[in-house]
C-alpha cells in the first residue's frame, strides 16, 4: 500500500518516521513535505486539492493522514472520501470544532460538556455587558482559526472590552474576529487528551502536555509549541476516565446525532479544576509537537489504528503502547516566533542514538545538507522508562546538531521531573 502525509511539519515527518517500520507500507508520499520528509519517502506538490485528488486516485493511494487543521476545515477529507480514497481526518463540517470557537462552544453547550460559562456575539454592547458580569481575569477569543493567536487573557475590564472591539471590527484578526467568544477564566492545570475516533469508537492516547510559552519557567510570548511530553504523570486514571465519559463520548455521540460523525483525531485541550475536566478547546488533528511524542510510544499498530478510524470501524483493532515515557524538545531560530530565518545551514555531527532521533519541520535540502528555514525547525525526542531518562535521552540528541541563532527550552518536562523526584 502506498500512503500520503499531507503537510509539512515535524508532526507529518513524525508520523512518516513512525510508518516507516510497517512492512505493509510500500512507499509514503507527503504532501508537501520538507526538506526532511524527502528522505523518508518523496514530497509532491500540486497547484490545487483536485490535482492532488486526481492523483490519489491514479496512484490508488490506501491510506492519506492530514495533519494540519487548515486543509481539514477546507473540506480535503470530504473530496478524499467522495472519491473513495480511504482519509484519516475529518470532514469540513466535523472540522468546525476547531474551525470555529463560536460553534464548538454551542456544541458543548447542547451537549452538556463541561466548558467555561461563555457568550459568543457579533455584538459589542452584548460583549460589555457580558464582561461586566464576569471576574478578571477574562478570556476572548476570536471566532475562526488565528494560527494560535487568537484568546486574550484580559486582566482588566478595560483590556478585555478593547480586545472585544478590536476583534469585531476586523482589526486584530479581519473575518476570523468578527464573530467573538467572551468567557469565563479557569483556574487550573491544562492537559491535552488525543482520542482516534471512528465516528463512534474512540482509542484514547497517553495524555501529552506541551509548553507553549518561548521561555524556560512558562514565560514569555506564546508559540506554537516549545515542546511536549507523554504520557503526563499529572493525569490520573480517574481524570482520564471522566475525560472520555464526559467530553469524548457526548462528542462523538452528539457529532453522529448532527450527522456530522467525527473521523480523525480528537485533540481534547483541558482545564483540571478541582480534579474536573473541562473543555478548553478542541482540534481536529495532532497536535505539534504532542505528536512528536505520541507516535514513539505506539509499539505496533499505528496503521492499524489509522485505517480503523478512516474505515469507520475501530472494533477489534490490535495495538500496544510502549510503557515508558517520550519528551520532545523544539529547537526554533533566532527569532521565532516573532520572525522565520531564512537559510542557516544545519550542523549534524549526529541524528540521535537508539532511544533518541529527530523529527524535522522547517528545513530544506540542498545537496546532502539542510538548512534551517522557518520558525520551529526541529525536534529532539528522547524515549526512557521514567521522564529523567527520556528528557536526558531528548537532550542528548540536541548536542549532535547546531545551527546559527538555535534556541530551545532547557526546561521541558519540568513538572513531571518535580513530580518524579518526590516519589
Ligand atoms: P485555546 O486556543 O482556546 O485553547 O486557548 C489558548 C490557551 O489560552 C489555552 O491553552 C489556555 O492556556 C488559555 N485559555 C483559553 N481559554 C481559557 C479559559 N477559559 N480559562 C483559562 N485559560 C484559558
Ligand atoms: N501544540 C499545540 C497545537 O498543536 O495546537
Amino acid at each position: 500500500m502506498e500512503i500520503v502525509i499531507v503537510g509539512s511539519g515535524a508532526r507529518e515527518h513524525s508520523i512518516g518516521l513512525a510508518l516507516q517500520k510497517e512492512c505493509r507500507i510500500d512507499g509514503i508520499y507527503f504532501y508537501p513535505g520538507n526538506g526532511a520528509t524527502s528522505k523518508l519517502g518523496k514530497n509532491i506538490n500540486f497547484s490545487n486539492d483536485r490535482e492532488f485528488v486526481d492523483f490519489a486516485i491514479q496512484e490508488n493511494i490506501g491510506l492519506v493522514i492530514i495533519g494540519p487543521e487548515a486543509p481539514l476545515v477546507e473540506g480535503l477529507a470530504d473530496s478524499l472520501r467522495e472519491n473513495g480514497i480511504l482519509t484519516f481526518g475529518p470532514s469540513a463540517k466535523a472540522a468546525r470544532l476547531e474551525g470555529s470557537k463560536a460553534y464548538m462552544k454551542d456544541f458543548a453547550k447542547r451537549y452538556d460538556i463541561p466548558t467555561a460559562r461563555f457568550i459568543q456575539t457579533q455584538d459589542y454592547a452584548e460583549a460589555v455587558n457580558f464582561i461586566e458580569d464576569l471576574n478578571l481575569p477574562i478570556v476572548v477569543k476570536a471566532d475562526g482559526l488565528c494560527a494560535g493567536k487568537g484568546v486574550v487573557i484580559a486582566q482588566s475590564y478595560e483590556e478585555a472590552k478593547l480586545s472585544a472591539k478590536e476583534m469585531l471590527s476586523g482589526k486584530s484578526f479581519g473575518e476570523a474576529g468578527k464573530k467573538i467568544v467572551v468567557e469565563e477564566f479557569l483556574e487550573g492545570f491544562e492537559l491535552s487528551v488525543f482520542a482516534m475516533c471512528d465516528g463512534k469508537d474512540f482509542i484514547v492516547l497517553p495524555p501529552a502536555q506541551d509548553h507553549k510559552r518561548l521561555q524556560e519557567g512558562d514565560k514569555g510570548p506564546n508559540t506554537g509549541g516549545m515542546g511536549a511530553y507523554a504520557p503526563s504523570p499529572l493525569a490520573n486514571e480517574m481524570l482520564i476516565e471522566k475525560v472520555k465519559s464526559n467530553i469524548i463520548k457526548p462528542t462523538l455521540e452528539g457529532m453522529e446525532k448532527d450527522g456530522n460523525p467525527f473521523v480523525g483525531v480528537l485533540f481534547c485541550g483541558i482545564m483540571v479544576v478541582k480534579d474536573e475536566p473541562y473543555l478548553l478547546e478542541f482540534n481536529v488533528r495532532f497536535g505539534d509537537p504532542e505528536c512528536e511524542v505520541l507516535m514513539p510510544l505506539f509499539k505496533r499498530g499505528l496503521l492499524d489504528c489509522l485505517l480503523g478510524c478512516a474505515k469507520q470501524d475501530l472494533k477489534g483493532v490490535d495495538y500496544e503502547l510502549e510503557e515508558g515515557y517520550c519528551v520532545g524538545v523544539v529547537a526554533a531560530s533566532k527569532d521565532y516566533p516573532y520572525k522565520s530565518c531564512k537559510k542557516e545551514l544545519i550542523h549534524i555531527e549526529k541524528q540521535g542514538s537508539e532511544d533518541s532521533h529527530i523529527s524535522y519541520a522547517g528545513v530544506i535540502k540542498e545537496g546532502e545538507e539542510l538548512y534551517a528555514s522557518g520558525g520551529r525547525i526541529l525536534v529532539a525526542v528522547g524515549k526512557g522508562r521514567s521522564v529523567k531518562e527520556a528528557t536526558n535521552k531528548a537532550y542528548e540528541a540536541l548536542k549532535g546538531i547546531e545551527f546559527y541563532g538555535m534556541q530551545f527550552r532547557k526546561d521541558i518536562a519540568y513538572q513531571a521531573l518535580r513530580l518524579e523526584e518526590n516519589e
